[in-house]
């Protein structure tokens, strides 16, 4: 009996583990898949170097890139939807 408790709180440990970001609208937490970051990771090239040269994920820490993506999203006029997934690539590479 005893081990089954403890596999069952093995598997909820590793569900928990799994990624997620607060998006910026903070309405809802989204899981981020692979697929996120690398889409992330383009529409970064594509909207985030125009300006200025491009930073590294780990150049800042997670609350930089919280405080830095939301006023450079509306620089770059992109969708809130694309904001979130450049948020998702660089927080999955933020400084720890
Ligand atoms: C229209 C031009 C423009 C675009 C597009 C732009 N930025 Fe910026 N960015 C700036 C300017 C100007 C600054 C410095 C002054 C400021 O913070 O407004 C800056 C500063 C930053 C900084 C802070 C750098 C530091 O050393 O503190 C980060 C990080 C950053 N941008 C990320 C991004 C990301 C991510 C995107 C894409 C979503 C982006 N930028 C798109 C103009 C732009």
């Amino acid at each position: 009996m005893k081990k089954i408790i403890f596999i069952t709180s093995l598997l909820l440990l590793a569900s928990c583990s799994q990624k997620t970001i607060e998006p910026v609208t903070k309405t809802e937490i989204k899981t981020v898949t692979s697929e996120d970051i690398a889409r992330g990771k383009s529409l970064y090239a594509e909207n985030c170097i125009k300006c200025h040269k491009s930073f590294n994920p780990s150049d800042f820490t997670e609350k930089q890139w919280r405080h830095e993506v939301p006023p450079m999203a509306k620089k770059a006029k992109i969708d809130s939807e694309k904001e979130n997934l450049i948020l998702a690539y660089v927080l999955a590479g933020a400084k720890k």
